[in-house]
């Protein structure tokens, strides 16, 4: 899968592992949704465009690199992606910032619109979509769609879990947006819930159950 980056980090594991213990409570799950969305954003972002731009520093005049082209355009699936916005704001403090709203249903598992706002100029920016879990893959599929019927062409999806079914799923109905792994799981279980996973992140993240 050529779009496919599922990350083999120590310190990414070690916070996943950390996320699935029933006994993390939420402000420690939110600090570490945090944590692992700047680690996943570091890598994910190596290949963001550069231009050369001349400076002057205390001795000499020279030319550097600085990011180029228009700022990001952020984008979490709530409820959840929610909780990765500011580990990528930490990254690029200036990137825009877009919300869709997709709820699950819990016996179609089908996704749900309920709310969305992007940037006007979103088809001129490089989006990241956000969702810590992946499990059907309906909710990133159906928010892709909504991005790319705004004329966005330039996508990445960060998921910090995933079910093959799901990336499964995204490859063939969205091969050409490129996707960020924190780790592929085992399976889906009956009720759609990621094996071994973590649970619901909103509920975990927000402390609703
Ligand atoms: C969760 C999660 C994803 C979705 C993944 O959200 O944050 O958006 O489920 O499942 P899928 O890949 O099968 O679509 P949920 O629908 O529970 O909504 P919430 O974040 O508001 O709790
Ligand atoms: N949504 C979640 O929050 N967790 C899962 O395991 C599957 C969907």
């Amino acid at each position: 899968m050529k779009n496919v980056t599922i990350f083999d980090h120590p310190l990414i594991h070690h916070k996943i592992s950390i996320l699935r213990d029933v006994n993390t409570a939420s402000k420690e799950f939110r600090e570490l949704i945090e944590e692992i969305a700047t680690l996943m954003g570091y890598e994910s972002l190596r290949d963001l465009p550069v231009h050369e731009v001349e400076i002057t520093t205390p001795i000499t005049t020279t030319k550097v690199k600085m990011l180029a082209g228009k700022k990001l355009a952020i984008v979490p699936i709530l409820r959840a992606g929610l909780g990765m916005v500011n580990g990528l704001l930490a990254l690029v403090p200036s990137a825009r910032v877009g919300h869709i709203g997709l709820y699950r249903d819990h016996d179609t598992l089908e996704p749900h619109e309920y709310y969305c706002k992007l940037p006007e100029d979103v088809d001129q920016r490089q989006v990241i979509l956000l969702d810590p879990m992946l499990a059907t893959g309906g909710s990133a599929s159906a928010a892709i769609n909504f991005i790319k019927q705004r004329g966005c062409s330039n996508i990445k999806l960060m998921s910090i879990i995933a079910a093959p079914e799901g990336l499964d799923r995204l490859c063939k109905e969205h091969p050409d947006v490129s996707v960020y792994i924190g780790c592929l799981d085992e399976k889906l279980n009956e009720h759609g819930y990621i094996v071994p996973g973590l649970g619901d992140a909103g509920d975990r993240i927000f402390g609703t159950k």
